[in-house]
């Protein structure tokens, strides 16, 4: 067997490990529970090569979705002591218990991929879920831009999927730690390195946000308005512009010409809005706290995913493709989480510098798309390099590719399977 070959079979067998029934885990014991995006990735890997299991994951994701649309974090399919904030944190009183805000809104996108790639079954699948979806984009357009902007906010630096970033820093700066929140039994740092996952200070702000849901009943309009949190986060943001014109090609397809309306409304809108969240410093759009307008200040992996947004002017596009380049020249492995150019870079901390395949997997999209061949070939590379150098980990190191976090990871063997290989019916472009 190659080495390709052997990745290849690697993949697929962390698929199956990590299947506990109709879902799958993102990593046994830190991760025990279904994650939203992590899912929807996971559905691309076992496309390739085991399509009723493809769809069956997303099916399980949105029966946990909540009467007002949202589809939610975290499932709690099967309590699981070992990891905290479990569902007696979060207090969502629905079935099953759920984590209270979402994800990054990728699953329209992996929809239209499988269905453009598969047979009559996709298509049969992709409709069923059809309403659900549209439920969701609503719920994210309502609840998470309630002033209707063309930009959404995030009440929480984990529903950004990118939890630690330095993007959150100013806003999580603000929130006051109630003095009841009492001592608290973190769980992932007897799993991982301490050094790569956030510090105790950050993970009280992360629960007094928690705490402000619960005790509002996950009222989303009241944590818009008045939570401790509130940020635009170029990720959610884009994944949305992208899901939004995937839900309007689907709507095409069932023949919903009212929803395929609406979403290219929205998308137009949201266009619009992104100007408000470019930095000229920075030349590229960055996270803004939407309570002070204060904005980030360096360049990071969710600001090269305008491209797959296809956000911003052309002038901005010209610059921010610049940035990648250059920020690409200072790696041997993209596309980091923060700009290596910056102080506050960490090659091996949690979102604040190392790599994360599924986000280059929509970076590289981008790319393609936009004729930058060279540099999305190299971000497929890399992405595949990672993998060579050090197995299927949940991020790596920009500079040394070594791999860290938790190991023998779903998302980082499901876009291998689909992208990063080269070589399947999965491609970007
Ligand atoms: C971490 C990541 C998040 C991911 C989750 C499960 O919380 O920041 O993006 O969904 O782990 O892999």
């Amino acid at each position: 067997m190659t080495m390709h070959q052997s990745l290849k079979q690697q993949a697929i067998d962390i698929l199956r490990m990590n299947d506990r029934g109709g879902y799958t885990v993102p990593t046994a014991r830190l991760y025990p529970y279904q994650w939203e995006w992590d899912s929807v990735f996971a559905a691309l890997g076992f496309a390739t090569f085991d399509r009723d299991r493809a769809w069956e994951e997303i099916e399980t994701l949105f029966s946990g979705q909540w009467d007002d649309g949202m589809v939610p974090h975290i499932i709690f399919h099967k309590t699981d002591p070992d990891y905290f904030p479990g569902p007696e944190m979060w207090k969502s009183n629905t079935v099953p218990p759920s984590s209270g805000h979402s994800q990054p809104p990728v699953a329209a996108s992996a929809m239209l991929t499988m269905m453009q790639t598969g047979t009559d079954m996709d298509r049969e699948r992709a409709k069923a879920l059809f309403h659900k979806l549209y439920a969701w984009h609503r719920w994210f357009h309502t609840y998470r831009d309630p002033d209707n902007t063309g930009v959404v906010g995030i009440i929480h630096p984990w529903e950004s999927g990118r939890d630690n970033c330095p993007d959150w820093d100013i806003g999580m700066g603000r929130i006051v730690v109630p003095d009841d929140l009492g001592d608290l039994p973190r769980r992932d740092i007897t799993h991982v390195d301490p050094s790569e996952r956030p510090t105790a200070e950050q993970y009280n702000r992360y629960l007094a946000i928690v705490k402000f849901g619960h005790e509002c009943q996950w009222d989303h309009l009241e944590i818009a308005r008045n939570g401790p949190f509130f940020m635009v986060d170029p990720c959610v943001q884009f994944a949305l512009m992208r899901g939004d014109r995937d839900l309007a090609e689907l709507a095409t397809e069932f023949g919903e010409p009212g929803i395929r309306d609406e979403a290219e409304a929205w998308l137009k809108h949201s266009k619009a809005g992104c100007d408000s969240f470019w930095s000229d410093d920075v030349g590229g759009h960055v996270a803004k706290d939407l309570r002070t307008g204060g904005l980030s200040t360096a360049f990071t992996n969710a600001s090269a995913m305008a491209l797959y947004a296809d956000a911003g002017s052309p002038d901005q596009q010209k610059r921010l493709t610049a940035e990648i380049a250059a920020i690409l020249d200072h790696c041997s492995f993209g596309f980091p989480s923060w700009d290596p150019r910056d102080a506050q870079f960490e090659s091996r901390r949690y979102w604040r510098g190392p790599i994360w395949s599924v986000v280059n997997y929509m970076i590289g999209i981008g790319l393609s798309e936009k004729g930058e061949t060279a540099l999305a070939e190299r971000l497929r590379n890399d992405t595949r390099r990672a993998v060579e150098t050090s197995g299927f980990f949940e991020y790596f190191d920009p500079l040394t590719g070594e791999g860290l976090g938790g190991k023998l990871f779903t998302w980082t063997a499901a876009i291998h399977l689909a992208w990063a290989m080269g070589d399947d019916m999965l491609q970007a472009g």
